[in-house]
């Protein structure tokens, strides 16, 4: 067994925290282990609990077409949330939960070692950038110290789910995909 596969499997019956009594599925995340971009949400909602997949519901449809608007597939990235069993009613899962499932997320970006960590909604950006208000800095990146030890460089986007129901912000999030090419050409000039 691979390392990916032993880390899938091993999410797949975690049962570290509370959340797991409520899952159909745990929700361990997919793309390319080779992937230069990380998508993170929040956590699975019912469409991802009911599929075992990311990101496959409505905003999750917007996200497959925002990514495919950069020319890339959702098979070239990296997709994955931060707690990988769904919280019930979808509310924000507790710090307890989070603590308890964040060595996967590590693992997970140590093994892929993106260029580029793309944080979807507020709450996943605060998992990573503390301080900072998403109106202010979505679409601008921060290079920082990731927790892994070297410098990371992360993206603060609008999470797709807003967009869904804010015209302004679907723009906003259009615009701010757009940036992202330009961005990673910097990161690979850099290296
Ligand atoms: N919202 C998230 O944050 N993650 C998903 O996988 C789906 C919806
Ligand atoms: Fe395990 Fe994470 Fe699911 Fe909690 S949310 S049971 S820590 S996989």
């Amino acid at each position: 067994m691979t390392i990916t596969e032993e880390l899938i499997n091993q999410i797949n019956v975690c049962k570290k925290c509370p959340l797991h009594k409520g899952r159909i599925h745990a929700v361990p995340g997919e793309g390319s282990y080779k992937a230069e971009i990380m998508f993170i949400g929040e956590g699975p909602g019912r469409d991802e609990d009911i599929q075992g997949r990311p990101f496959v519901g409505a905003a999750g449809k917007l996200l497959t077409k925002l990514i495919e608007s950069i020319g890339l597939s959702r098979d070239e990235v990296f997709i994955a949330n931060v707690v990988k069993c769904r919280p019930p009613e979808n509310r924000d899962p507790l710090p307890e939960e989070v603590s308890a499932c964040w060595p996967y997320l590590e693992q997970q970006i140590k093994i892929i070692k993106p260029l580029l960590i793309v944080t979807l909604g507020r709450h996943s950006m605060g998992r990573f950038l503390s301080g900072l208000k998403i109106s202010e800095v979505h679409g601008m990146p921060k290079r920082t110290k990731g927790f892994w030890g070297e410098k990371q460089v992360y993206l603060p986007l609008y999470h797709p789910a807003v967009a869904l129901y804010d015209p302004r912000k679907k723009e906003t999030l259009l615009e701010d995909f757009k940036k992202i090419p330009l961005i990673l050409k910097k990161i690979k000039e850099e290296k």
